[in-house]
């Protein structure tokens, strides 16, 4: 639903993972810095949540805070659970792997808002659906984050093309 802009007007982009603490917040933090560093900040919002609230209140996980932090982001976080308003509220509903989608189908989230984070990575473009997870880095070491934090980036690289275009367009 191309345009849509409810909520406080801006484009609305809400990044979904499972926990809210590993992969979405730092999708956010990417992704925000490439809405600053563009100067959007009145035009584009950016938030993360998670399918599940077991983490809810909590920050971000701390090897999520370490990558991003090698990287030159500070990562600030309060976990929230996904919320069937985000459905109205968020134009782009982006969720990291097939089983995130899956779960904000079931709660009833629009099927055209909500997109698979790798589909944006253009170096993915016609990759089958199965390629595009970005796995889950909880049970995992560091390097996992590592690798996260690259597909994230690339995947943030894509996005922000496609938000700027649909800005272009508007403007
Ligand atoms: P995330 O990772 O979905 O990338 O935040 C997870 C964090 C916590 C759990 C699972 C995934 N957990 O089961 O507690």
């Amino acid at each position: 639903m191309s345009g849509v802009r409810e909520g406080d007007g801006r484009i609305g982009v809400l990044f979904v993972c499972l926990g809210n603490i590993c992969r979405s917040p730092l999708a956010k933090v990417i992704f925000a810095e490439r809405v600053a560093r563009a100067d959007a900040g009145a035009l584009v919002r950016v938030d993360s949540c998670g399918t599940g609230g077991w983490h809810a209140g909590e920050g971000a996980d701390p090897r999520s805070v370490k990558v991003a932090a090698a990287r030159g982001l500070q990562l600030e976080h309060e976990a929230r659970v996904l919320h069937h308003t985000d459905f109205t509220s968020f134009e782009y509903l982006i969720a990291m792997d097939r089983s995130n989608r899956k779960n904000m189908l079931t709660m009833g989230a629009p099927r055209e808002r909500v997109h698979l984070m790798r589909s944006f990575d253009p170096l993915l473009a016609g990759s089958s659906e199965s390629e595009m997870d970005v796995p889950d880095p909880y049970y995992g070491g560091e390097e996992g984050f590592a690798r996260v934090y690259d597909m994230l980036d690339a995947a943030c690289a894509g996005l922000w093309a496609r938000i700027e275009r649909q800005l272009r367009s508007k403007s």
